[in-house]
């Protein structure tokens, strides 16, 4: 499968057992059901020594950090990120992968690739104002927005061991990839 037509999926966030995962996890099955390839990173699977002070230059960037980039990032164009709301905003952890990202093939990882946001929250807001918060910084690395952010408010109601529980939602997430697809 050439790389181009592969899909990554950001699970934003490195809390053990997140809800974030469970919508991450979801979005790899939908896709593999609709024959498109995807490739999921978890941020709770990347060990905290890959974000340390060594980070910020070419040379003191991680060795697991450049593999991700150089197979999950480099030759891919799409990315869909699952980001949830933490004190109004996205987990830092989420911002520290992107920089640790962007110390090395910037362009090439970033410049005009197109990204789906997703937010996900126990409460109302459904991390609205955190996917404009991460919008801005892939806009300012040159990422093209999908229109449609869609903010999966009371996560808690919808999921129970493991899996969205909720066949609205299910529909209404399956339906925005979908879409995502033909952007
Ligand atoms: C550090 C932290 C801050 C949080 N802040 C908010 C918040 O501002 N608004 C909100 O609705 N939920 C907040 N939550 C709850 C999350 O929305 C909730 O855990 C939800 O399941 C999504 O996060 P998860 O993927 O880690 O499970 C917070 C959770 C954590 C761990």
């Amino acid at each position: 499968m050439n790389k181009k037509e592969q899909i990554t999926i950001i699970s934003g966030t490195n809390r053990p057992n997140s809800h974030t995962a469970i919508i991450a996890s979801h979005i790899h099955q939908h896709l593999h059901s609709i024959g498109r390839a995807s490739n999921l990173i978890d941020l709770e699977n990347i060990d905290g020594q890959m974000l340390s002070n060594e980070m910020y230059s070419e040379a003191g960037q991680h060795p697991d950090i450049k593999k991700i980039q150089d197979d999950h990032f480099e030759h891919q164009t799409k990315f869909i990120f699952i980001a949830p709301e933490y004190n109004g905003s996205i987990p830092g952890v989420l911002k520290v992968f992107i920089d640790a990202l962007s110390v090395r093939k910037y362009s090439e990882t970033f410049f005009h690739k197109k990204a789906c946001l997703i937010g996900v929250a126990s409460g109302r807001a459904g991390n609205l104002r955190g996917l404009d918060h991460l919008g801005d910084v892939l806009s300012y690395l040159g990422v093209i927005l999908f229109p449609a952010k869609l903010p999966v408010s009371r996560v808690t109601d919808y999921v129970d061991k493991g899996e969205i529980t909720d066949p609205e939602v299910k529909a209404t997430i399956n339906k925005l990839i979908d879409d995502f697809l033909g952007f």
